[in-house]
């Protein structure tokens, strides 16, 4: 999608739990090395959120940041939106416990539940409301607590995930050339049970049983979303550029879903795009879904690596099979 949109990215932040879960320690729980973790996905520590922590807590504390970094405060946001596949409670939306915590107004605030492409659905979503005029400051969340869903006796996702939270203000930009040029979202309903949880939801009610059977963590077929995302990175990133009428090698820095530095790796490389350019942050804190892009914009930007003026894209995939892809001018 072309899309031109006069929004910026006016603040962001980031919260990552301090307990460092390393891969030795994985191989505590499961049949593992830390050299074959390295190998296979180039993570070598991950974070949990620890006792007092939630999802809210870590969005919480990632939204403070992003709202101090855009100089708003929180009774001038209009609208919050919460990328996650891990909410606090089934009921009611981690985006309305957060609008209390923060002590927003009664703006409207849902969840977005688009797995690691959420943030940038999200995004896109929330850019529309401010393109419209229908709000004028959107607190944009991606925020995970996927250990509490992860089975540490599946050796296959265990050593992935980790939890995160990243959030950004948007809002009208205030220097013309600052846009959101092009996007691109999509799904393949098709292959939603490559990644699922099977018990739990209204198919299969908790139960005994479905605990029992562990239906309530993160099943995954790791292979066969590794063939679709190599792919699907690759050509959303190069087609999102197309579409805008950007050359990839103009662009200042591509930010990535975190899932596997080998699938970012794959994917940069036939896009022709060198890895200085690539943000990884990975090695430390794996994969964390909804909070990964998200977390790193916010690196990015406090590292310096964006200055005024650069094109910047991020581009993410995850269950459902889901992808979404945002370039912006900053
Ligand atoms: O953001 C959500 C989207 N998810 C993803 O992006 C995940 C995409 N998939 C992947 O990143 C990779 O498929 C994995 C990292 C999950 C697995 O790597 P792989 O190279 O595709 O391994 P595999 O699943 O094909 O398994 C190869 C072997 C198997 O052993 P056998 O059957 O060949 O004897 C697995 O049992 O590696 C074994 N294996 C492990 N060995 C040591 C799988 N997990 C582990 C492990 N440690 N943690």
């Amino acid at each position: 999608m072309k899309l031109g949109w006069p929004v910026e990215i006016a603040g962001t932040g980031a919260y990552l739990p301090e307990r460092v879960v390393t891969n030795d320690e994985m191989a505590q729980y499961v049949d593992t090395s830390h050299d074959w973790i390295v190998q296979r996905t180039g993570i070598h520590e991950r974070r949990r959120a620890g006792p007092g922590e939630s999802t809210v807590t870590m969005a919480k504390h990632a939204s403070e940041a992003a709202l101090a970094d855009a100089g708003v405060t929180p009774d001038e946001i209009d609208l919050i939106v919460v990328a996650t596949i891990t909410p606090d409670y089934q009921l009611p939306a981690t985006a309305c416990l957060l609008q209390a915590e923060l002590g927003c107004r009664w703006v409207p605030a849902y969840d977005m539940a688009a797995a690691c492409s959420g943030y940038v659905w999200a995004l896109i979503q929330a850019a529309q409301y401010v393109v419209n005029d229908l709000a004028q400051n959107v607190l944009v969340v991606g925020a995970e607590y996927l250990t509490t869903i992860t089975d540490m006796q599946d050796r296959g996702t265990c050593i992935l995930f980790g939890d995160a939270a990243g959030a950004a203000v948007i809002r009208r930009s205030q220097v013309a050339d600052r846009r959101m040029l092009a996007g691109q979202w999509g799904a393949d309903g098709y292959r939603s049970m490559l990644i699922n949880i099977p018990g739990g939801g209204a198919k299969e009610p908790a139960s005994h049983r479905t605990v029992d059977e562990r239906l309530h963590f993160m099943h995954m077929k790791g292979r066969e979303v590794y063939k679709f995302a190599v792919t699907q990175m690759h050509s959303i990133l190069v087609d999102t550029c197309a579409e805008a009428g950007v050359s990839v090698d103009d662009l200042k820095l591509v930010v990535p879903h975190q899932s596997n530095l080998r699938i970012i790796e794959s994917a940069c490389k036939r896009a022709g795009v060198p890895m200085e350019k690539v943000v990884v942050n990975i090695n430390r804190y794996g994969n964390s879904s909804a909070a990964s892009c998200a977390v790193g914009l916010h690196e990015a930007r406090q590292e310096g690596r964006i200055q005024e003026g650069d094109l910047v894209i991020m581009v993410a995939f995850g269950a459902g099979l889901t992808w979404g892809s945002l370039l912006m001018r900053v």
